[in-house]
């Protein structure tokens, strides 16, 4: 009989719902995903971020057992992607980039539609469909035609169909596309209802919406996952610089020249200065500006945001 064994082999696998191994999908000579690695923790929001056409749904396609890989493979809830496509199917749900809604029928119609395809038993699947739609705030328009519903409320109800079959893990794929922030704020209100219950990969190419529902986020471009961590970590990695933002008035030659001479940056438009440099002093550059003759009104250091961080790291805007 084996002893019992000190090696850590099955535990820290235990932990993931979702891992990948170098995971590829290339389209002829187009590579869309290369070599992916990922590990993300059962529990977890985890966003994948990144601009039009860098891998995001091809990813995902793989990951739901939609699309083989052309290279290294991936484990969803232990389950291999290449060698066990059904029990995956049963762990995953997934609420694609387009909506899948039938229009004419009313969203009770359609979660009982995808639930008989899931072999859901009826009176379960009723019991559910009417908790899901009271989750996503749906229960007062079960019975109009989708063809009738808002932008964010298909969004809503395409998230819940995900969710019919209870599973482990919940993909979105840009759940939140074409939604005006007012709308798009909504679905983040009720996607966080899920945060901590499910094991939730969401693709996204909004910064803001990363950083407001990711436990961690992945930037990818190009196929290639370019950084990873938390929204503060990843802040905290391009703090290189700092920039000071200084509005005030009296803004002459000379006070230009004086702080240039001080600092690495120095930009002035419009009434407002920013200042560049490794280290900036709040205070300091208040009294520094007040010698030089300058009138200061407002000031403040500027946070670097996930912008910034995609900027510094690829060299090009997300939208583009
Ligand atoms: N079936 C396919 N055949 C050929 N090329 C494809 C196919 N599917 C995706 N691609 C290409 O693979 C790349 C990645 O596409 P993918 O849809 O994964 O990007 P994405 O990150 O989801 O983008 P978006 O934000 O626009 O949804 C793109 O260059 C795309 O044109
Ligand atoms: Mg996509």
């Amino acid at each position: 009989m084996a002893s019992k064994s000190i090696e850590p082999t099955r535990a820290p696998d235990d932990a993931f719902a979702i891992q990948t191994f170098k995971l590829t999908k290339t389209f002829g000579s187009l590579v869309a995903v290369d070599g992916i690695d990922l590990n993300i923790r059962k529990g977890e929001l985890f966003a994948l971020l990144g601009p039009n056409g860098a891998g995001k749904t091809t990813t995902i396609n793989m990951l739901c057992c939609l699309l083989k890989p052309s290279g290294g493979t991936a484990k969803v809830m232990g389950y291999d992607i290449n060698r066990e496509p059904y029990k995956i199917k049963e762990v995953i749900g997934v609420s694609p980039q387009e909506t899948t809604l039938s229009e004419h029928l009313n969203p009770k119609e359609n979660l009982n539609l995808i639930g008989r395809i899931h072999g859901a038993n009826p009176q379960k699947l009723k019991t559910r469909s009417e908790l899901l739609l009271e989750t996503m705030g749906l229960t007062g328009r079960a019975k109009d035609q989708v063809r009738k519903f808002s932008g964010g409320m298909k969004r809503r109800l395409n998230i819940i169909m995900a969710l019919i079959h209870n599973p482990q893990i919940l993909i979105l794929d840009e759940p939140t596309l074409g939604l005006d922030p007012q709308a798009r704020r909504a679905v983040w209100e009720y996607i966080t209802q899920f945060k901590g219950k499910k094991t939730i990969l969401l693709t996204t190419h909004y910064m803001d919406e990363a950083d407001f529902l990711a436990d961690r986020i992945g930037i990818i471009d190009g196929g290639k996952i370019v950084a990873l961590g938390t929204s503060t970590e990843l802040k905290i990695s391009m703090l290189k610089t700092h920039t000071m933002v200084i509005q005030a008035w009296n803004l002459i030659q000379k006070v230009v020249t004086e702080m240039r001479s001080r600092y690495a940056e120095v930009e002035v438009s419009k009434g407002t200065m920013m200042i560049t440099d490794k280290r900036l002093d709040f205070r300091e550059v208040v009294d520094q500006l007040h010698a030089a003759g300058a009138v200061v009104r407002s000031a403040y250091i500027k946070e670097p945001t996930l912008e910034d961080v995609f900027l510094d790291i690829t060299g090009k805007e997300l939208r583009q």
